[in-house]
């Protein structure tokens, strides 16, 4: 049986021939005692990318998000953020575990939110509150179907924020993607933030691997959290080396990932009881949602898989499927070809609806 076409998420991808050899040459060092020259370069590659100090290199996209929720916020403290964001929705309350915090979040319309939501929203100075201190935006949306937030909105609600005396933070796991969709340079988006985290092991292509970029303070700072939650790693380099590949070449090709989302984007579109969440893939997701008359969203990805291509369920009725550097134009012709016979199985009950176990 041939390899089944891999749409659950970006972060499935293998490291490619060149960047196995990078991390094979990779030099390291300990980089929990001083320095590991891999890690030092991935990091002031990510700083000047971004247009900030420093930045330091994580395990994964969770921690360099709760770590910088620490760095901003003490026990008690509040912060905002849109109620479908990741910080809230997948890191298993961390914020709360972890730091004490307590998050605010607001109703966003595929992960946007208005300023006008936001006003109000800072506490007064009373022993009753506890105290906002600030504002996490999330760029680009993952269960907003990987929408990028129009960057004015994001310029206004930042500003706005730091006038109010609260810090910013941008979950970038996919800041890349939103540089790829709209020629927007990612020091652009960045320069709003107090804090950015970006991943390497999605879009990117990297095996493992984040980084917080920030002011050479804050990331001081950030590396005792870091220590705090178990991130500080040895001969890190070997990983870094495959995080410093991607992000010098594999940034360029996305907007090939985002052309093949509008693939799959227009199948969904053509299929009677399925319906595109949001209209546009504006990058590499497609979230959709599968009529009740059809399936649920487990038994039609049960059903995909059967034949071949897999994708995740994210609600009772919903659908992500994500495009990434494994897989070509020829794969996705074939996923959209899949997407439409499924869905006719079903209907015409020539396949029966299976759970495989994959959940939401
Ligand atoms: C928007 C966003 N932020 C953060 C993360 C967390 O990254 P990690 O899986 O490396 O912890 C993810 C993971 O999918 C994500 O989609």
């Amino acid at each position: 049986m041939t390899n089944p076409i891999d749409l659950r998420s970006d972060t499935v991808t293998r490291p490619s021939p060149a960047m196995r050899q990078a991390i094979m040459e990779a030099v390291v060092g300990d980089d929990a005692i001083d320095v590991d020259p891999t890690v030092e370069q991935l990091e002031q590659l990510a700083a000047e990318l971004l247009g900030k100090e420093k930045a330091i290199f994580m395990p994964s996209g969770t921690m360099t998000n709760q770590v910088a929720l620490r760095l901003h916020c003490g026990p008690g403290d509040e912060f905002l953020c849109e109620a479908e964001c990741h910080i809230l929705n997948y890191e298993q309350g961390a914020y709360a575990q972890l730091s004490g915090l307590v998050p605010r979040p607001v109703p966003g319309d595929n992960g946007v939110i208005e300023l006008e939501q936001l006003h109000g929203m800072v506490r007064p100075d009373n022993e009753n509150f506890p105290r906002t201190r600030l504002v996490c935006l999330e760029n680009t949306h993952n269960r907003g179907g990987g929408r990028v937030q129009p960057f004015d909105k994001l310029v206004d609600i930042c500003s706005w924020a730091h006038d109010h005396g609260l810090q910013t933070h941008l979950d970038g796991a996919r800041l890349f993607n939103a540089v790829a969709a709209t020629g927007i340079q990612a020091e652009e988006w960045s320069q709003h933030f107090d804090t950015i985290s970006i991943c390497f092991s999605k879009g990117l292509g990297a095996p493992v691997g984040s980084a917080l970029v920030g002011s050479e303070e804050l990331i001081r700072e950030a590396r005792r959290h870091r220590k705090l939650f178990g991130g500080g790693m040895r001969q890190a380099g070997v990983i870094a080396a495959g995080a410093l590949y991607a992000l010098q070449n594999n940034r360029q090709r996305m907007s090939d990932d985002h052309q093949h989302a509008q693939l799959i984007a227009d199948a969904v579109r053509q299929v009677e009881g399925l319906r595109l969440v949001a209209d546009e893939a504006e990058t590499n997701m497609v979230i959709f949602e599968v009529s009740a008359q059809l399936a649920t969203a487990v038994e039609f990805v049960g059903a995909l898989a059967q034949n071949g291509v897999q994708m995740l369920a994210t609600g009772p009725d919903r659908v992500r499927a994500v495009t990434h550097l494994d897989v070509a134009t020829e794969h996705v012709e074939q996923a959209a070809k899949v997407i439409a016979e499924t869905a006719q199985n079903l209907a015409d009950g020539s396949q029966l609806p299976t759970k495989n176990g994959v959940q939401y």
